[in-house]
């Protein structure tokens, strides 16, 4: 498997004003931008084919992710060795391919705009606004449980019941592997009494190509969208070839860099781990609680 979805075309409306004129994706975590840890985390899973699924003032992406020959002969000139890396590290990273996705139409119009790219193989969905912390990786476990099961295979977290309306939600039955759970039905943003469990799916699939049929036969759904949750619930009630949905559960830290809150939280557990200002944001950090006692 070497193919990679990154759907960013969302409007990104939880971050205005912010994001008006710049993708939430090219918010700094510390001094990257968000969407450098997703395809980060892409390449060191071992896709090297990432198909970036953009729309309308999405440009800055393809530029981050481009050479800029100009800056780099300037930090050359001068010498600067740590920051040409820098700069050229992300333009090294894998082969990207961008296509816009026309009408923001859901997160399921958007997967399905990959469906001439992708072909007729597996593939992994990483949804650019999602932040996994690199030590905790679940992209491999997920691929190896596609190609255990042939199905589709989605990240479940464990939210707080009240929380879940935010998410697409899973109904499961664990399975007789401790690896995985069988997804029996999937709703998209529950009611909480209505939930039917307090599993949430966050922004990692790894999809069997099937998904792009159903896809297209999916009509709109929830707020009027091509929502992937429905497509999802569809396979999972299917039979034969590229049926079935299972459930990898995710324990480790994982951001939502278009939430406000969630995205404070990546920068401060970023910047508290980095050798050159963990200790002195730690120590002000420490100051600022002991003057608000
Ligand atoms: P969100 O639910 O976060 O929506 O999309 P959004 O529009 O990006 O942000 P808000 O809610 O208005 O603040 C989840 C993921 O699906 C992508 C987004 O880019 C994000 O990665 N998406 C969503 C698309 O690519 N196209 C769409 O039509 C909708």
């Amino acid at each position: 498997m070497r193919k990679a979805v990154i759907p960013v075309a969302g409007l990104g409306t939880r971050f205005l004003p912010a994001t008006k004129a710049t993708p939430k994706e090219m918010l700094p975590v510390v001094d990257k931008p968000a969407i450098q840890y997703v395809v980060e985390e892409a390449v060191r899973a071992g896709f090297h084919d990432l198909l970036m699924i953009t729309g309308r003032n999405k440009r800055p992406l393809e530029d981050h992710f481009d050479r800029v020959p100009f800056l780099e002969e300037t930090l050359e000139a001068k010498g600067d060795h740590e920051k040409l890396a820098a700069v050229r590290q992300a333009s090294s990273l894998a082969d990207i391919h961008f296509v816009r996705q026309g009408d923001p139409k859901g997160l399921g119009h958007a997967v399905l705009r990959a469906r001439s790219h992708v072909g007729n193989e597996p593939f992994a969905v990483l949804l650019g606004d999602d932040l996994i912390h690199e030590q905790d990786e679940i992209l491999q476990a997920m691929v190896r449980v596609q190609e255990e099961t042939g199905g589709s295979v989605v990240a479940l977290l464990e939210v707080n019941p009240a929380e879940v309306s935010a998410y697409g939600c899973a109904d499961i039955v664990p399975s007789t592997d401790e690896d995985y759970v069988t997804v029996h039905g999937l709703v998209e943003k529950p009611d909480v009494a209505d939930a039917p469990s307090n599993l949430a799916v966050i922004g990692r699939y790894v999809l069997h190509p099937r998904v792009f049929d159903v896809l297209e036969e999916t009509p709109a759904g929830r707020g009027g969208e091509i929502q992937l949750t429905d497509a999802l619930q569809t396979l999972a009630t299917a039979e034969g070839e590229g049926s079935g949905v299972y459930g990898v559960i995710f324990r480790g830290r994982r951001f939502d860099t278009g939430d406000k809150l969630s995205y404070l939280k990546a920068v401060f557990t970023m910047a508290l781990e980095r050798e050159d200002l963990g200790p002195a944001l730690k120590q002000w950090l420490d100051s600022q609680k002991t003057s608000v006692v």
